[in-house]
């Protein structure tokens, strides 16, 4: 494999879960890493002191809420100040608010596609110019295999997890003439905080739709998202790709 030396990613949500686990893979792989998170400073600062001591880069940690327009266009002003460059933007920070659709409140929808949707768009927008200018970049957006299948109880979170196949193909389209390539993973079920919520009996009704019997870890999904800011997979761009244990195929 090629490396990341000299690079620098951005990867949104970096604190905790799928999130932690790319800051861990990219600054192995060599590259300089922002943290982003929205609340949990303390797992934020450090994931950002661990990256930078383990691997010799060096990695900030920083605030801000994908879906502010104000706050994402500051974000991408102060790291371009810092480091001067933009070269794998990770859009990883998501949430969920799961329950009946007949139950559901506009604010909880509008929640959802705040962070999950609108804030790709946002990072994507404000980072691309930069990337534009370099003719070269690497944008990966985290849907799920809930965007591919639907689920009851979670509509808003599969409406905004599929949209981000829309926004992966056009951009893919539109940015492949500069250099960029834009693809789109969905895990499955992976073990984070996310899927700790899950009663033991979800779980095991779950374990019978995975071929492979087992839950994912972050680092699987990691592993991919090393593979697509490689050099080693300039001629991937537009693709949605699965890591799921087979649990859709
Ligand atoms: N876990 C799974 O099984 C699974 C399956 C399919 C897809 N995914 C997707 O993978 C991604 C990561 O999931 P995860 O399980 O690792 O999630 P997680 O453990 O709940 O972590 C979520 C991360 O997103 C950050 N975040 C939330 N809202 C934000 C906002 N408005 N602005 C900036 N950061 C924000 C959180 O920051 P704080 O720490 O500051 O709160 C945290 O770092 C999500 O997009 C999720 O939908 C997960």
């Amino acid at each position: 494999m090629s490396s990341l030396k000299g690079k620098v990613s951005i990867v949104t949500g970096g604190s905790r879960g799928i999130g932690s686990a790319i800051c861990y893979k990219l600054a192995e792989l060599g590259s300089n890493v922002v943290v982003n998170y929205s609340g949990n400073q303390e797992k934020a600062e450090f994931v950002a002191k661990d990256i930078s001591e383990k691997f010799d880069i060096q990695a900030l940690a920083l605030k801000f809420d994908v879906g502010s327009e104000t706050e994402v266009e500051a974000a991408v002003a102060q790291i371009i100040e810092k480091f001067g460059r933009v070269d794998i933007l990770v859009n990883n920070a998501g949430i969920t608010s799961d329950g009946l659709f007949v139950r559901s409140k506009l604010s909880e929808w509008e929640k959802v596609m705040n962070t999950n949707l609108t804030g790709p768009y946002l990072c994507s927008r404000a980072v691309t110019k930069h990337m534009m200018k370099a003719k070269s970049g690497r944008i990966i957006n985290m849907s799920s295999v809930i965007g591919e299948t639907g689920n009851a109880g979670q509509a808003s979170y599969a409406a905004s997890k599929s949209a981000l196949f829309g926004l992966t193909k056009s951009l893919a389209k539109e940015l492949g003439s500069r250099g960029i390539t834009v693809n789109c993973i969905t895990p499955g079920f992976i073990q984070t905080d996310m899927t700790a919520v899950m009663k033991e009996e979800q779980i095991s009704q779950m374990l019978e739709q995975i071929p492979l019997k087992k839950l994912g870890d972050a680092k699987d999904i990691a592993s991919l998202v090393a593979y697509l800011s490689l050099d080693d997979s300039s001629y991937i761009t537009g693709q949605v790709i699965g890591v799921n244990g087979g649990m859709n195929m």
